[in-house]
């Protein structure tokens, strides 16, 4: 890092710290926080009460829980399938950054695991949100569950979303937090990736806290 830059970095980290829980209201259109290197080389989620055991579904229906990720870090983003623009771009800029990631750190990168969670679970089924996965990379795992199971993980990791009006046609949207987690092996948060600047900034993200 150019070492001029430090105290504006300081500034804008302290400004992510201090915006992290109101930007994690936000809704779908809006983009995640962006960090700066905190300098001293903490996570800057460290300590952070987000994220813990949840019981869901994979797109065979069998039943995956936090703890099965024991010993993985663990990339978390909430979104739902027919999302019409943010989801898909975010999961897209994630996996992406995730590959980028993976050539220069290839047996780091195997103990990652991307993980998609549906905010939509009356309709992103096991089948729908393991096609949306499968559609962004072979890695990724895309999982759902009940209303009551999909509202239980969402609060344990801070997710906002709401369900909007219904079309004559049937269709709706939900407004949701688009945040990509960045968890360590012991499910511990460690960082949010930072879609919104593209693949690089995500790569870059992971080389720092994954080790
Ligand atoms: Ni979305």
């Amino acid at each position: 890092m150019n070492r001029l830059a430090m105290p504006r970095n300081k500034l804008i980290f302290a400004a992510a710290i201090a915006f992290a829980v109101p930007l994690s209201l936000s809704a779908c259109g809006s983009a995640g926080t962006q960090q700066g290197a905190s300098g001293d080389g903490r996570p800057p989620l460290e300590g952070a009460k987000i994220g813990g055991p949840f019981e869901l579904v994979d797109k065979d229906g069998k039943a995956v829980r936090w703890s099965d990720f024991a010993g993985k870090y663990r990339i978390v983003y909430f979104g739902y399938t027919y999302c019409p623009d943010v989801c898909p771009t975010d999961v897209q800029r994630m996996s992406q950054g995730l590959r980028l990631y993976a050539k220069d750190h290839a047996a780091l990168a195997d103990k990652i695991q991307p993980i998609f969670i549906t905010v939509d679970p009356q309709r992103d089924t096991p089948a729908k949100v393991g096609e949306f996965a499968a559609a962004f990379s072979d890695k990724l795992i895309g999982l759902t569950g009940t209303p009551e199971q999909i509202a239980s993980a969402a609060k344990t990791f801070r997710v906002f979303y709401s369900k909007g009006e219904t079309s004559p046609g049937g269709g709706y949207l939900v407004d949701h937090s688009s945040i990509t987690y960045l968890f360590g092996p012991q499910g511990e948060p460690l960082a949010t990736l930072p879609t919104d600047l593209g693949p690089e900034a995500v790569a870059d993200e992971l080389a720092k806290w994954v080790k």
